[in-house]
């Protein structure tokens, strides 16, 4: 009896000290394994005495049970340590800061090319894409544009050969419009344009946007209907429009479009220069030979065209003083026209 009771207590004292899973079965095999202390006295059970061998069999199996329980005990307790420890490994610290995503918007110049197109589209104009290398009669001749003329330095741009060109205006887009279809016209030609100009106010490569309504009658003051209403859409609604007389060879009369400034209302600020008013674009009435060139009948038609500069409207728009801003990407220039 007393042997049982130490062995009890032995087990009992080496379940205790087990540390982990992986030790348990050593501590096992050594008290109830198949060579263990527990199975080995039911192994002696034959030298026992016939009459005390079931009272002894007993004996053993209650302390087998009791054993076994120990190591019940321990292993519940620690799978609850061993999974306590990894949820704390695994555990996410949900106070860190997210990560945040990186989403991209659209430059400026196409912010407001595109406000640009949906004024016009909405007045029931369509979009017409002229190339960006364009020969010399489509960029200077069929706009009354002949060799020469003193209007080309004004102009003078990039030459691949003597006849072929980077394009230094989006009016070829006049032409090959009238070229290839029959009035009424109405259409906007966007794109790149090149011009041997480098400074705060003019880049080497920049954007236009041309205009030309062809039909019978129109007349100037549809021009200026047209050009007041865009304005109220592209700056706000309470911006005029003048005319002031100008030359342009493709135009008879031509006039240079200014608005009243949008940083002062015209009272006279330092982006007007004190004037109250910013000049946005050149128009005018196509010149009839113009019309004619392109085979189109100056008796029975008449034109507006009108050519803007997307960068320069951008940088009234948004008070940009230097050109070249829009060309660094810079993306904290640029994440300023696409706050969410
Ligand atoms: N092509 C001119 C330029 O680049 C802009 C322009 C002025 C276009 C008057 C026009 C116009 O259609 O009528 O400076």
């Amino acid at each position: 009896m007393e042997k049982f009771e130490e062995l009890k207590l032995k087990a009992k004292a080496e379940i205790e000290k087990i540390a982990s899973m992986k030790t348990i079965n050593d501590v096992k095999a050594k008290f109830i394994g198949k060579n263990g202390e527990i199975t080995a006295l039911l192994r002696g059970m034959k030298d026992i005495p016939a009459e005390m061998r079931a009272a002894f069999g007993k004996r053993v199996n209650d302390l087998k049970e009791e054993v076994s329980a120990f190591f019940a005990k321990k292993e519940t307790e620690l799978k609850a340590a061993e999974s306590a420890d990894k949820f704390k490994k695994e555990a996410v610290d949900i106070t860190l800061p997210a990560k945040t995503l990186q989403v991209g918007g659209l430059h400026p110049l196409n912010i407001v090319k595109n406000k640009i197109i949906d004024a016009f589209t909405g007045m029931g104009f369509e979009i017409f894409e002229g190339p960006e290398i364009d020969t010399d009669y489509y960029c200077f001749q069929a706009l009354n544009i002949p060799k020469d003329h003193p209007a080309r330095d004004m102009q003078d741009t990039f030459y691949i050969n003597d006849n072929v060109l980077l394009r230094p205006h989006t009016s070829p887009g006049q032409v090959r419009t009238m070229e290839n279809k029959k009035p009424p016209i109405k259409i906007l030609s966007p794109g790149r344009v090149y011009r041997a100009d480098d400074d705060a106010s003019h880049s080497p490569m920049f954007h236009q946007i041309e205009g030309l309504v062809v039909d019978k009658g129109v007349s100037l003051c549809d021009l200026k209907g047209l050009l007041d209403e865009f304005v109220k859409i592209i700056f706000d609604k309470d911006t005029k429009t003048r005319f002031r007389p100008s030359y342009f060879p493709f135009t008879e009369p031509s006039v240079e479009v200014d608005v009243t400034c949008c940083k002062c209302g015209g009272k006279g600020c330092n982006l007007c220069k004190g004037t109250g008013w910013i000049e946005i674009l050149g128009a005018g009435v196509v010149n009839k030979k113009v019309l004619e060139m392109s085979g189109i009948d100056s008796n029975v038609y008449s034109g507006l065209a009108f050519g803007l500069g997307i960068e320069r409207i951008t940088m009234i728009k948004y008070g940009i003083s230097d050109i070249r801003t829009l060309f660094e990407n810079n993306v904290a220039f640029l994440q300023q026209f696409n706050r969410r």
